[in-house]
């Protein structure tokens, strides 16, 4: 996470009111369709496996999905208030931990391969500062399918009015790039089907698995271009 992007993850735009812009109820429709497809996707796909990994935890949003499915849950982030919020989750499950790190250098924090699979969700991705570093460190240390969800370009209009509805004030949209930045530091990209190829490549990563969620997210599943 840079340093801009502190405040915002922070809770700048919220006060003492909770973490909206990662509480479903908070969203307009299509978000809030978009989150129950995700996790039914998630279940789906890492039921009864052993170690899974979510890079960007936030709140901590989807351990009570996840964590009673795997046999342990990692979540890692660099935001003080969502370490907390996570934590405060974490503590009713022994098979989670949350860990403070930078998702950019997950080989400094886990042996190669240690995961089963991992999660880098609800437009985390699209956060970070470089999105190829990030999913280079994510394939160092997973052995299977990395699972990306972003925004979807071409919903600028959806974008606006979910910031519109949870509060966030946008001080500038970069149209040409699909990007917004909040006054409070966020830093907001979103990314098509190709763009998602061309920055899995050269990560050595290729897509397996495709899909839009209810035209304004993008999901993928991602396995090493290496033979296993
Ligand atoms: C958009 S939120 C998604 C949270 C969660 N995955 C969810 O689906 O509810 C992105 C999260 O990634 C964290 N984050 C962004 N860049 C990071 C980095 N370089 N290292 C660790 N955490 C990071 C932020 O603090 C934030 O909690």
């Amino acid at each position: 996470m840079s340093i801009s992007d502190r405040n915002f993850f922070e809770g700048k735009d919220f006060g003492n009111s909770p973490f909206k812009a990662l509480i479903p109820k908070y969203y307009p429709l299509a978000y809030q369709k978009y989150i129950s497809e995700e996790t039914k996707l998630l279940k789906q796909k890492l039921a009864w496996t052993n170690n899974i990994l979510e890079a960007g935890v936030g709140i901590g949003r989807l351990i009570s999905e996840i964590a009673p499915l795997v046999k342990n849950f990692v979540g890692i982030d660099n935001a003080t208030l969502m370490l907390n919020e996570a934590n405060s989750i974490a503590k009713e499950y022994t098979n989670v931990k949350i860990i403070h790190g930078n998702i950019e250098e997950l080989n400094e924090l886990f042996p190669r391969k240690y995961f089963d699979y991992s999660l880098c969700v609800w437009n985390t991705l699209g956060n970070v500062d470089d999105e190829i570093v990030v999913l280079k460190s994510l394939w160092n240390v997973t052995k299977g399918s990395i699972f990306i969800t972003t925004y979807l370009k071409g919903t600028i209009e959806q974008r606006e009015n979910r910031y519109q509805t949870m509060g966030i004030e946008i001080t500038s949209i970069d149209k040409d790039n699909e990007i917004f930045y909040s006054k409070s530091g966020l830093r907001s990209k979103s990314y098509s089907l190709q763009d998602i190829k061309q920055l899995a490549l050269a990560a050595w990563l290729k897509i397996v698995e495709s899909q839009t969620i209810h035209n304004v997210m993008l999901w993928v599943e991602l396995k090493s271009l290496e033979k296993n």
